[in-house]
């Protein structure tokens, strides 16, 4: 990209030079296929299983402390598959408010869930300050153009002693699990889209999805994003090799 930031979660890999040259277009290109998207993302998602589904979005919530009567932000909550666990968990006498810059994944989410629904970027979201609990954001670092302002945007909207925990994929160590991503990727999840007649809209939102496992940043990059804006008892557990999730605490 021309104009890349240098805190991106992408690193400059010639795999999405075909995609977008600059942040602006990231930006729009990245929009356009989740909107266009959208209808299908559920289906598509419980096809390749790469989320991991409701319950492990739920369980990584309830693991991490997620309880009855906190408020809860989603960032990038999408059609909602995280937002709904977090509704489910803080109960009525908690708080959900879902963050999403694409008005087609918001559409999708309200048809399940009745939350606050905020259209807006990571990087510059539109809360006062110590105002959630907890802050979620599933499968989503890899299009955020600044991880630095969106971390440190999620420091300033959790009230002291609250929790940020991020889901991700990230590309596995080993070459054998990697052989195996790849399989799942590019011959697996195509061949049963085909099969299944379809998901013709969510191809290239998972074309590019593939590609972005490839040049996401490495877990170390994003400890060290999450340490550089202030978070303490920054944390990062794998489930499979492949399933991540990054924690860290606002100090007091
Ligand atoms: C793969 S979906 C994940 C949705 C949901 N969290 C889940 O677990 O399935 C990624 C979402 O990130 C959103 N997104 C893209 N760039 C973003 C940004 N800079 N800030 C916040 N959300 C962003 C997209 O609009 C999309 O809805």
């Amino acid at each position: 990209m021309d104009d890349k930031s240098p805190h991106g979660a992408l690193k400059d890999d010639p795999r999405l030079r075909p995609y977008f040259r600059s942040e602006d277009e990231r930006r729009r290109v990245t929009q356009a296929m989740f909107d266009e998207a959208a209808g299908g993302y559920d289906s598509a998602e419980a096809l390749t299983a790469l989320g991991s589904g409701a319950w492990y979005r739920r369980e990584v919530l309830r693991r991490n402390g997620l309880v009855e009567g906190m408020t809860l932000l989603d960032v990038a909550a999408g059609t909602g598959l995280v937002t709904v666990a977090g509704v489910a968990l803080v109960g009525p006498g908690g708080r959900v408010v879902a963050l999403d810059p694409s008005p087609g994944m918001l559409a999708e989410l309200r048809k399940k869930v009745s939350v606050e629904t905020l259209e807006g970027y990571a990087e510059s979201i539109p809360l006062p300050d110590a105002q959630v609990d907890f802050l979620s954001m599933g499968y989503a670092l890899r299009h955020v153009g600044d991880i630095d302002r969106a971390f440190s945007e999620y420091l300033r909207v959790l009230k002291p002693g609250g929790k940020v925990c991020l889901m991700e994929i990230s590309r596995p160590r080993g070459r054998l699990l990697r052989g195996l991503l790849w399989f799942h990727i590019s011959v697996l999840v195509p061949l049963l889209a085909r099969v299944s007649g379809r998901h013709a809209d969510v191809g290239r939102l998972w074309a590019y999805y593939g590609d972005t496992i490839e040049a996401a940043l490495d877990p170390d990059a994003i400890l060290d994003a999450l340490r550089r804006a202030g978070f303490k008892q920054v944390d990062c557990s794998v489930s499979l090799g492949i399933f991540r999730e990054y924690t860290g605490i606002r100090p007091a």
